[in-house]
Parts: structure tokens; C-alpha cells; sequence
């Protein structure tokens, strides 16, 4: 069959429904996952935390374990292979006898079974010397200071007009301050890895959103050439951020397997994960709004207080939502971080937007509330098409066309302002929006495509799919590149010996990965046509991409993806209970590849911020470090129960300034806001404004 025959006219993939390509394996249990890969003699790891927020190793007594039948080795920072430090400390795990978090790895015990590796890593004897730790974040706490820059690259600190004076002449003002507590990502598969040595190469099966960074990191901790060390992640159970940076799993893995000469599996337990896997970072933020008498901002100031550990310079970016939503002359937005005697925080689900959206829209709520203005037309009235702090353009920014459509669909019109005056039943009812946006990122990768002479197609490119439908829309990418009907085309996925590609993060994936998918298969089809007359000759075509230079090269505009979100609340005056009856999402997040994997995106986010809203909080009991809600027991998640009514939209947009598919990134956008106008309705519902997240009975029962 010839190449021109399976070009089906107008063959078109992206922009089809369709289900998960490895959907059946995984509902089969067939999709391996880390510690899944049957490997030929494997033992396994079991590590040892500390139970100390701070302080010293003294001894590792490692007889007890050691006479058990089975134990392979102990390994601590007295016996451990030494690691060359590289960028992220957190990584050079059992270098040192320094305590630095409670929960910290502090020995690790290597058996021939699971069981038994547990069983040594209770008999070990760890002597540990306390110092007096510091574990509570305080808007005064004495060691906050303020970064030069915060995560994802973004100044600390930035400044339009004059704040102070832009509030002076505001004719109605709002300044409250908000909280936002710890919380975990808890993806259902924990943090594990099988790792394993081959004539000196290093081959891991890691449960990570970037095969390329952990391949990378491995490489620098063990001083291997990059092309020694192969990181697989074929199939990842949820990640959230959590699997973002490299972890200590493969470290200790790669770590056990060195000294046991054998393959090692390793899989924490979801009591680990606490401490080992990072965090949100609890934030305290100050909001001050200003607005004219019609409802314009003329000033928008933003203070960010978080925490990082004393391992490494962690610090959310909370406050940059407020230098892009709204248009206002006068603005400031700064972040202090104090270093503490705390576990890592990390990536979590939007870091930055999310939290920092709790703040800002429900300050915007505030002033709508205290202006008299209606929540859907006061943030119409500060909507702006040129990027409020760079003045540069959008590429394309339709958050007036989310909150008319979704106001619409939701019946907004007519709705009562007055708060706890609408009532079904027991339950008071209430309504409450808010708005969303999340920078629409594109980073370099690099993929590759094949013809043979069969007419067949395969594709590479090392996406990590941690969920998302990543490989399925990958597919339906390169099919329209090709120009051929997807059942031809095979998608690998999910392997460093493919190639560098970008982690899975950000909101970033298909954008990036689907660049380059686009053209290694533009590659191919030119190269087909053009000198081989449309047929694949039997030695079959290659090509490779590598989008550095296209994605430097794009022109200057300020990208993100809007949205605007609404909520429904019945709350029992009785009892406090809050139950969410109603979320609709309306996003404009340039195209969407496949609606049915998209809508599954965005009401995953806007579930995790109804959650946020509602349940997920981590304490701390702050004598010890220790996050004492430890398992899915005490750490509530939104179950199906707690899921009312939810419905995601979104609007065409075509944005030629992105990258070929002109998608945006819809991984984040769904949870960015969802708390906000979780808490907005709330109030409506009942009068009480709460500031401190997560809304529990007692927020409510004053
Ligand atoms: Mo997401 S928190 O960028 O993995």
C-alpha cells in the first residue's frame, strides 16, 4: 500500500474524543508500573526516617538487622557509596549524619523480601541527637526573608506605580489577610523504583514525571556519563508535582543495588510519602485591593509569606497571579520565605495560581461585596488585553468570554447579592465565582519518527504519561502531522534513551512534546514525498527534531490560559456540613487536542480545588515535625460523594502564537480559582466570610 492511499482525504485527529490508549491495560493491571517490571532476582529496600525534626546521627547499630536471616546489607551515611553533590542537596541522601527534617532518610535495610527488609529496618538501632527545632511558619517569623527570585524563574518582588498611594485614592478598599495550610499530593502510586546495574550502566524504573531529569541526576550523583544511566517510566499512577524534581527512590535504589549486586525494588509506604515526597507549602497571604467608584482597580497589592527547609530554597511563586489577572496602575507583589526544620516542600497542582488564586479572588469578592458591585461584572470591568505588569500583549486572552458564557449557563442573572438569604430546605444556598489562569509554557524537547515500507509509523518522544492521556494525544498529533490515519502510527513514550523531552509539569507537556512530535513527523512526510514520490522505500524513512531553536525564536508575548469558575454551596446552619452542589468551568485554553482526556484534566483540577476548599489540610505537630495526618485516613481527600454536579467547558480559540497545535496546557488551569469561588459561595450562602482555608464545620459555627 502506497502512503497516498492511506492519507484519507481530510483525515483529522486532533480535536476527536477518545478514550486513553493504554486505558485497558490499566484497568486490566497489565501497565506496569515501577516496581511492577518483573525483574530476575530482585530484592528489595526498606528505608529508616528519622524521628527527629533536627539534629545528629550519633550511631547506626546495624547487628540487629544484619543477624537477620536474609538482610543483605545496612547502608547509612557510615557505609553508603558516596554521591557527587549535584544541584538539588535533597538528592545526596546517607551522605551525612546531619538531621535536617523529621522523616528524613537516615538508613536503609536491603533483604531478599519485602518482608524481611522491613522487619531489619526496625531492628536497626539509630541514635539520634536532637537540637531544638523550628517548625511553625509565622507572618513574623524572625528568619523570613525576601528571594531576588521565587519558583519558575519570576522576580520576588514587583512594582508598578505606587501602591500606598494608588489605595489612598481608591473611592473603596479591601485588605485581608488569608491562609492556606500544608497539603500532600497523594498520587496513588507512592514514590518507588526498581534499579539495577548492567556492565556499569544504570537502568532504573522510576515513578517520576521527567525521565530526563532523574536520568540526569543519577548521572551527576554516581559521575556517569548521561548516556550510561536509562530511566523508564512507561506508565506513572499520578504525580501532582510530587514526581517533578528527581527523588531519593532512585537514588536508593541505584544506591542498594550497588551494594547488593543485585536488582533493587523500592516502593514507600503512603506514612513515607508524608515526609519524603514534599508538599504545598502553607501560605500566608496579605491582599490589598483598591477600586474607583465604577469598579476600576487602581491598585493591587499581593504579600506572600511561605516556607522552604533548611535542605533547599524552595519558594512558591503565590503572588504572580496578581501580576497578570487584572489591569490597575498601582501594583506590588512580593514573597518572604522562612527556611525551617521542615520536610522539602515541592511542586503541587498548580503551585503558585492555586494558592495564590484563593487569596486574590476572594479579595476581588470582598470588594464586589463591599462596592456593591456584581462578582461577574466587576472582574469584566478589569479585564485587559495587554499584559498588566509587562505591557505586552496576550496572545490571546478570552477570560471576558469564560465569565459571560459560564454566567450564562450557570444562571447567574438575577441572583441576589445578599448574602444567607436563600434557602432549600435546611440548607442555606449560596453562589460565588472566580477567576483562573495559568501561563501557557512551551520548553525545547526533542523526538523522533519512522516510516517502514509497510506503511507503518512510530513515533517516540519521552513524555512521561503520569495519567493525563499524554501518549493518547501525542498519537492524535503526530497522525495529523503525518497526514494519516492514527491506527497506523505507534507512539512510544516514557524512556530517557529516547531523547531529552521536558517533564511532565506545568502544564507544559503536549505543547512541548507535541512541537516536537510535529515536526519529526512533518520530517518524515516531507522526506516521503518529496524524495520518494509518496511511497516508503523498503530501507524506510527517519527523522529526528530537536525544537530549541523554534521555541526561542516565537515572538514576545505575555501566554495564558483563562477561566472562569462557578460554585454552588448548601451549608447547614446546624451543623456547619458545607456540600458542593454545583461546579461548571468554562476555560479558553487554546485548542483541545481531545476533549474526552481535556474534560478529564479539568474537572480533575477543579475535584482538587473543591478538595482544597473543603478537606485537604496537613498538621504538623510542632514539637516533633511531624505531619501527623500520614495516611487517606486522616488526610481527607474529595471522594465521589463529595463530587456534585460538575461540567467543563471551554471555548475554541485559535492562537497562532503558541506552537503548531496552538494548545495552551489544560493540566493545572482546572484547580486554579475552584477554592476561591468554593468559598465565595460560602459567604453567599451564609454571611461568613472564611479566610483560612480548608472551610471546615467550625469555620462556619462561630
Ligand atoms: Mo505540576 S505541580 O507542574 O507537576
Amino acid at each position: 500500500m502506497s502512503i497516498a492511499r492511506i492519507r484519507l482525504g481530510e483525515v483529522r485527529s486532533i480535536g476527536v474524543a477518545q478514550p486513553r490508549l493504554e486505558a485497558r491495560d490499566k484497568v486490566t493491571g497489565h501497565a506496569p508500573y515501577a516496581v511492577d517490571h518483573p525483574v530476575p532476582g530482585a530484592v528489595y529496600a526498606w528505608p529508616v526516617l528519622s524521628t527527629v525534626a533536627a539534629g545528629w546521627v550519633s550511631t547506626v547499630d546495624t547487628q540487629p538487622a544484619l543477624a537477620l536471616d536474609g538482610v543483605l546489607a545496612v547502608v547509612w551515611h557510615g557505609s553508603a557509596p558516596r554521591l557527587e553533590p549535584i544541584g538539588d542537596p535533597g538528592l545526596l541522601v546517607l551522605q551525612s549524619p546531619r538531621i535536617q527534617y523529621r522523616g528524613q532518610v537516615v538508613a536503609m535495610v536491603v533483604a531478599n523480601s519485602l518482608e524481611r527488609a522491613r522487619e531489619g529496618a526496625e531492628a536497626v538501632v539509630v541514635d539520634e541527637q536532637p537540637v531544638t527545632a523550628d517548625t511553625e511558619l509565622r507572618a513574623d517569623h524572625p528568619a523570613l526573608y525576601a528571594p531576588e527570585t521565587v519558583n519558575a524563574g519570576f522576580p520576588g518582588m514587583s512594582v508598578v506605580g505606587d501602591l500606598d498611594a494608588g489605595l489612598a485614592t481608591a473611592a473603596v478598599r479591601v485588605d485581608a489577610t488569608y491562609r492556606t495550610p500544608a497539603m500532600h499530593h497523594v498520587a496513588m502510586e507512592p514514590h518507588a523504583a526498581t534499579a539495577f546495574w548492567e556492565r556499569g550502566n544504570l537502568v532504573v524504573f522510576d515513578s517520576t514525571q521527567s525521565s530526563t531529569s532523574v536520568r540526569d541526576a543519577l548521572a551527576g550523583l554516581f559521575e556517569l556519563p548521561p548516556q550510561m544511566v536509562r530511566v523508564v517510566n512507561e506508565h506513572v499512577g499520578g504525580g501532582f508535582g510530587s514526581k517533578g524534581p528527581g527523588r531519593v527512590t532512585a537514588v536508593l535504589a541505584a544506591m542498594a543495588s550497588r551494594c547488593v549486586g543485585r536488582p533493587v525494588k523500592l516502593a514507600l509506604t503512603r506514612q513515607m510519602l508524608f515526609s519524603l515526597a514534599g508538599y504545598r507549602t502553607p501560605t500566608i497571604q496579605r491582599v490589598r485591593l483598591g477600586a474607583d467608584e465604577r469598579g476600576r482597580l487602581v491598585a493591587i497589592g499581593h504579600d506572600a509569606v511561605s516556607q522552604t527547609s533548611k535542605v533547599i530554597e524552595f519558594v512558591e511563586q503565590t503572588a504572580v497571579i496578581s501580576r497578570t489577572l487584572y489591569a490597575a496602575p498601582h501594583r506590588r507583589t512580593t514573597h518572604r520565605v522562612a527556611p525551617l526544620d521542615v520536610p522539602p516542600p515541592t511542586w503541587m497542582r498548580a503551585p503558585g495560581e492555586c494558592p495564590g488564586s484563593f487569596a486574590l479572588e476572594s479579595a476581588m469578592d470582598e470588594l464586589a461585596v463591599a462596592g456593591n458591585w456584581d462578582p461577574v461584572q466587576l472582574r469584566l470591568a478589569n479585564d485587559t488585553q495587554v499584559d498588566p505588569e509587562l505591557g505586552i500583549p496576550f496572545s490571546s486572552r478570552h477570560l471576558a468570554d469564560c465569565l459571560r458564557d459560564g454566567a450564562e449557563r450557570f444562571g447567574w442573572a438575577g441572583r441576589d447579592p445578599r448574602p444567607a438569604v436563600r434557602r432549600e430546605g435546611r440548607w442555606l444556598v449560596g453562589t460565588g465565582v472566580a477567576a483562573s489562569t495559568f501561563p501557557a509554557i512551551t520548553w525545547p524537547s526533542t523526538a523522533t519518527a519512522r516510516a517502514t515500507a509497510d506503511d507503518h509509523f512510530h513515533v517516540q518522544v519521552n513524555a512521561a504519561d503520569i495519567g493525563t492521556g499524554a501518549r493518547t494525544v501525542l498519537r492524535q498529533i503526530a497522525a495529523d502531522a503525518l497526514g494519516v490515519a492514527q491506527y497506523c502510527v505507534e507512539i512510544t513514550v516514557g524512556d530517557s534513551a529516547i531523547g531529552p523531552a521536558p517533564v511532565a509539569g506545568g502544564s507544559m507537556g503536549t505543547s512541548s512534546w507535541g512541537w516536537a512530535v510535529t515536526e519529526a513527523c512533518r520530517r518524515v512526510r516531507e522526506r516521503i514525498d518529496s524524495l520518494h514520490h509518496g511511497r516508503v522505500p523498503a530501507e524506510g524513512v527517519f527523522a529526528t527534531a530537536d525544537t530549541t531553536e523554534d521555541v526561542a525564536a516565537r515572538e514576545e508575548f505575555a501566554r495564558h490560559s483563562f477561566g472562569a469558575q462557578f460554585c454552588e454551596v448548601r451549608v447547614d446552619p446546624g451543623t456547619g456540613e458545607v456540600r458542593v452542589s454545583r461546579l461548571l468551568g468554562v476555560f479558553a485554553a487554546g485548542r483541545i487536542v481531545n476533549p474526552t482526556t481535556a474534560r478529564s484534566q479539568l474537572i480533575g483540577g477543579m475535584t482538587m480545588g473543591l478538595s482544597m476548599a473543603l478537606m485537604e489540610r496537613s498538621v504538623m505537630d510542632r514539637r516533633t515535625g511531624d505531619f501527623v495526618t500520614d495516611d487517606l485516613a486522616s488526610y481527607h481527600v474529595a471522594v465521589n460523594a463529595d463530587v456534585p454536579a460538575i461540567e467543563a467547558r471551554w471555548i475554541d480559540e485559535d492562537d497562532p502564537h503558541l506552537n503548531p497545535m496552538g494548545t495552551k496546557g489544560i493540566g493545572e488551569l482546572g484547580i486554579v480559582g475552584t477554592a476561591a469561588a468554593v468559598a465565595n459561595a460560602v459567604y453567599h450562602a451564609t454571611g461568613i466570610r472564611v479566610h483560612d482555608l480548608p472551610i471546615t464545620p467550625a469555620s462556619l459555627l462561630r
